[in-house]
C-alpha cells in the first residue's frame, strides 16, 4: 500500500470545504490508492474551530478506508507541517463597505502568512493551489513569501472557468463536454478573463467553424462565461461552492495524475511567454504529466486576443501595484 501524503486544505469549515474535503478523503483526488491526512485550517475564532470539528466528526463518520488522519487547527505552521499538497481557499470576503483594495491588503496579509508558513514548514515538493480570491493575486504573494519553495509549485485556480467555457460551448454545440478539446481560458479569475475557442476543436472539428456565429461567441459566450459567477450568486443567494470545490479536485488531480495530453487551464507564474511579464500568475493551457504541468506555446496570439489578454494582465497589475509596499 501507498505511504499516506499530507493534504492541507485551509479555510475548511466553510462551504467550498464542505464540498470539498469529502470527496479528497474518498479518493477522487489523489486516487482511489491514495490514503490521505488532512490537515484542516480555520480561524481561531470559537465559532470556526467548532464548524471544524464538526466537519472533522462528520469525516470520521464516513469511516474512509483511505483517510489515514485528521488535524484541525488555527496555525498554518501546524496545517501546513510537512504538507505535500495545499488548497487555499479561506479568504477574507468582502464585507459591506469595503474597497476592492481593502480587501486585497486584507487578503495580502494572510497569504504572507500563509506563504512563509509554507516556505518553512511544509514539503519541498509542495503543490499549492489558491482558491481564495483574488486567487490569482493570493497565489503571487505566497509565491513571493515563499523564496525558498521553487515557483511553479503555486498555482491559482482558473479551472472552474475553464469547465464553464466548456459546458456553455456543449450546451450551444448540442456536444458531449468530454467530445470538446483544447479550450483555453487566459488571465484572471475575474471577469476579465478571456474564454478563448480559436484552438478548440469538438469531436476533432474546429470550434469556431462548428459554431459559426462569432457573434454569439462574441457578445455572448464571453460575457456569459466571465460573469458565470455573478449568475449563480443571483440565483442561489451564495456563491459557487459545489463546482469550485469540484474545480480544485480537478486541477489538483490533473496536477497530480496527469492530463493523458488533454490541454486544461492552470494560472501559473509567467515565464515570460506570450507577453506576460515574469511571475504574473496568469491563466494559460497546459498539459500535466508526471506531476508537472507544461505550459503549450507558441499559440498564435491574434489583435483581438492580444487585447483581451492585456485587459485582465492590467488588471493583474493593479491588484500586484496595490500589494507591493506590503512585499516590501
Ligand atoms: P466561506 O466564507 O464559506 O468559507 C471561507 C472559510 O475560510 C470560512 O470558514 C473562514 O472562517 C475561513 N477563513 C477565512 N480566513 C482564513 C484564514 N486566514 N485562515 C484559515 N481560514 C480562513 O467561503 P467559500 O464559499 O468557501 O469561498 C472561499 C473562497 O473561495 C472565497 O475567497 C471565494 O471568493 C473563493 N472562490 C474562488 C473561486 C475560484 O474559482 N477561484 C470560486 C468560488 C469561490
Amino acid at each position: 500500500a501507498k505511504a499516506p501524503v499530507r493534504v492541507a486544505v485551509t479555510g475548511a469549515a466553510g462551504q467550498i470545504g464542505y464540498a470539498l474535503l469529502f470527496r479528497i478523503a474518498s479518493g477522487e483526488m489523489l486516487g482511489k490508492d491514495q490514503p490521505v491526512i488532512l490537515q484542516m485550517l480555520e480561524l481561531p475564532m470559537e465559532k470556526a474551530q467548532q464548524a471544524l470539528k464538526g466537519v472533522m466528526m462528520e469525516l470520521e463518520d464516513c469511516a474512509f478506508p483511505l483517510l489515514a488522519g485528521m488535524v484541525g487547527t488555527d496555525d498554518p505552521r501546524v496545517a501546513f507541517k510537512d504538507a505535500d499538497y495545499a488548497l487555499l481557499v479561506g479568504a477574507r470576503p468582502r464585507g459591506p463597505g469595503m474597497e476592492r483594495k481593502d480587501l486585497l491588503m486584507e487578503n495580502a496579509k494572510i497569504f504572507i502568512e500563509q506563504g512563509k508558513a509554507l516556505n518553512d514548514v511544509a514539503a519541498r515538493n509542495i503543490k499549492v493551489l489558491v482558491v481564495g480570491n483574488p486567487a490569482n493575486t493570493n497565489a503571487y504573494i505566497a509565491m513571493k513569501s515563499a523564496p525558498s519553495l521553487p515557483k511553479e509549485n503555486f498555482t491559482a485556480m482558473l479551472r472552474l472557468d475553464h469547465n464553464r467555457a466548456l459546458s456553455q460551448l456543449a450546451t450551444k454545440t448540442g456536444k458531449p463536454v468530454d467530445s470538446i478539446e483544447k479550450m483555453v481560458v487566459w488571465g484572471n479569475h475575474s471577469p476579465t478573463m478571456y474564454p478563448d475557442y480559436r484552438f478548440t476543436t469538438i469531436a476533432g472539428q474546429a470550434a469556431p467553424a462548428l459554431v459559426n456565429d462569432e457573434a454569439w461567441y462574441k457578445n455572448e459566450y464571453i460575457p456569459k462565461v466571465g460573469k458565470r459567477g455573478a449568475a449563480i450568486i443571483e440565483a442561489r443567494g451564495l456563491s459557487s461552492a459545489a463546482s469550485a470545490a469540484n474545480a480544485a479536485i480537478d486541477h489538483m488531480r490533473d496536477w497530480a495524475l496527469g492530463t493523458n495530453g488533454k490541454w486544461v487551464t492552470m494560472g501559473i507564474p509567467s515565464d515570460g511567454s506570450y507577453g506576460i511579464p515574469q511571475d504574473v500568475i496568469y491563466g494559460v493551457p497546459v498539459t500535466c504529466a508526471n506531476g508537472k504541468y507544461e505550459r503549450i506555446t507558441g499559440l498564435e496570439i491574434d489583435a483581438f486576443s492580444r487585447e483581451k489578454m492585456d485587459f485582465t494582465l492590467n488588471e493583474l497589475k493593479e491588484e500586484q501595484d496595490g500589494v507591493k509596499a506590503l512585499l516590501g
